[in-house]
C-alpha cells in the first residue's frame, strides 16, 4: 500500500491518492486513473513529457529503483539527473528526483509526487 501525492501549480490544491498493494502501475498510470493532470506523450520513456519530481518520505530507506538505460539517457538530456545521482543509483540503488512518470513504478511507500503540468490547458 501507499499513498502517493500529487502537487502541482495546475491543480487547484495537492491530491492523495491511495495505491493498491500488488499494484504494478506506473506514476502515470495512478494518476491517469485519478485524472491527474500530468502531461504525458510516447508513454514509453522516450520524450520526456512526463517528467516528475519524486520525493521520499523514508529518505534512509533504500529501494532497488529499476532505472532502465532509456530512463537515465532522457533524464540526461533534460539535464535532470547528475552523474553523482547516476552513480548512487547504480551502485546504492538510491532514488534520483526526477523520474518519468511513465517508467516509475509505484512501489510500496509514501511519496510526493511534483510536476509543472501544462499551464496552457483549461
Ligand atoms: Fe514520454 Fe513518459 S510520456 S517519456
Amino acid at each position: 500500500m501507499a499513498n502517493i501525492t500529487f502537487s502541482s501549480p495546475v491543480m487547484a490544491r495537492d491530491v492523495t491518492v491511495y495505491a493498491v498493494a500488488g499494484d504494478r502501475g506506473t506514476i502515470l498510470a495512478v494518476a491517469k486513473s485519478h485524472k491527474i493532470p500530468i502531461p504525458f506523450d510516447c508513454q514509453d520513456g522516450e520524450c520526456g513529457s512526463c517528467l516528475v519530481q519524486v520525493e521520499h518520505f523514508n529518505p534512509q530507506a533504500k529501494y532497488a529503483v529499476a532505472l532502465t538505460e532509456k530512463e537515465k539517457e532522457v533524464l540526461k538530456q533534460l539535464g535532470k539527473i547528475t552523474k553523482d545521482e547516476i552513480q548512487n543509483a547504480e551502485v546504492n540503488d538510491m532514488p534520483p528526483r526526477y523520474r518519468l512518470a511513465c517508467q516509475c513504478f509505484v512501489r510500496n511507500e509514501d511519496i510526493l509526487v511534483s510536476f509543472e503540468g501544462d499551464k496552457t490547458l483549461p
